[in-house]
């Protein structure tokens, strides 16, 4: 059995709207949804999500009164090096019916006015692992325009939704590194100049597979540190799992607010 027909069997065929994926530190969202939740062991295809923080089960059903699929956590290329790694959980999300992909993850910031505990509605990114999940990919559809890769009209929808729930939404550009090691100083130095306002681990090579989908994306980063250098803090995952909850409950007041948007 696919895992579509699984996930269909168990969950019911009615269509879902969005595709949700949580990131580190936020996978409790997740429960959140009233449905039927799906570990990803049971799932031909999905990754073994093995970072801490995550939680890897995929969740059909209603949010809001929107029928959603939230993947509770996420596979990185840090992990075993595949940039493709979340390619069939997201192929699954577009199968499953969503138009619309939201990401969320934990980032360092770059700018003192977004310090930990905020939110930063991602605007674009730059690739600075030089990776990409569709090399190999056979057809020209590999050629994917990413201008306007993060929906225009959809930051406009949640940064309207932010200022409803009276939530600060910061908006940046995000630089993904490949992990697993944190940023050198130097590095963030270097990322800075290139005009990036946070850096994390994921969520570009899933952008990019979304496109080529066809997904309509947009992407949130609850900031959990600033970025190497910049501060005394010591950086660890430790640290990121203990700050994204402070932007986690504001992250889900204010997708909760969007989403009886569209409701
Ligand atoms: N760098 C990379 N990834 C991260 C960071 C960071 O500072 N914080 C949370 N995820």
């Amino acid at each position: 059995m696919t895992a579509l027909d699984l996930i269909r069997a168990r969950a019911g065929a009615a269509p879902v709207r969005l595709g949700l994926v949580l990131g580190s530190g936020l996978g409790h969202l997740a429960d959140a949804v009233d449905g039927v939740a799906i570990d990803y062991a049971d799932l031909p295809g999905f990754p073994h999500a093995g970072v801490s923080g995550h939680n890897p089960r995929l969740v059909v059903g209603d949010l809001e009164g929107v029928r959603v699929a939230v993947l509770g956590g996420r596979a990185h290329y840090y992990e075993k090096g595949d940039p493709t790694v979340m390619r069939a959980p997201l192929e699954t999300l577009k199968a499953l019916g969503a138009e619309t992909l939201l990401l969320t993850n934990a980032a360092g910031s770059f700018r003192p006015e977004v310090p930990p505990g905020e939110l930063m509605l991602i605007a674009d990114h730059i690739n600075f692992s030089g990776l990409n999940p569709l090399i190999g990919e056979p057809t020209d559809a590999r050629f994917v325009n990413m201008a306007d890769a993060y929906d225009p009209a959809l930051r406009a929808a949640l940064a309207a939704a932010a200022a409803a729930e009276g939530v600060a939404l910061a908006e940046g550009v995000y630089a993904w590194y490949s992990g697993p090691s944190f940023e050198t100083p130097a590095e963030i130095r270097a990322i800075r100049i290139l005009g990036a306002d946070a850096v994390g681990m994921s969520t570009v090579p899933e952008v990019i597979l979304a496109r080529f989908l066809g997904l309509r994306v947009a992407a949130i980063s609850t900031i959990t540190n600033m970025a190497a250098g910049m501060s005394d803090e010591v950086i660890s995952h430790e640290h990121t799992k203990a700050m994204a909850p402070l932007g986690a409950a504001k992250l889900e007041r204010l997708l909760r607010r969007w989403l009886r948007g569209l409701a």
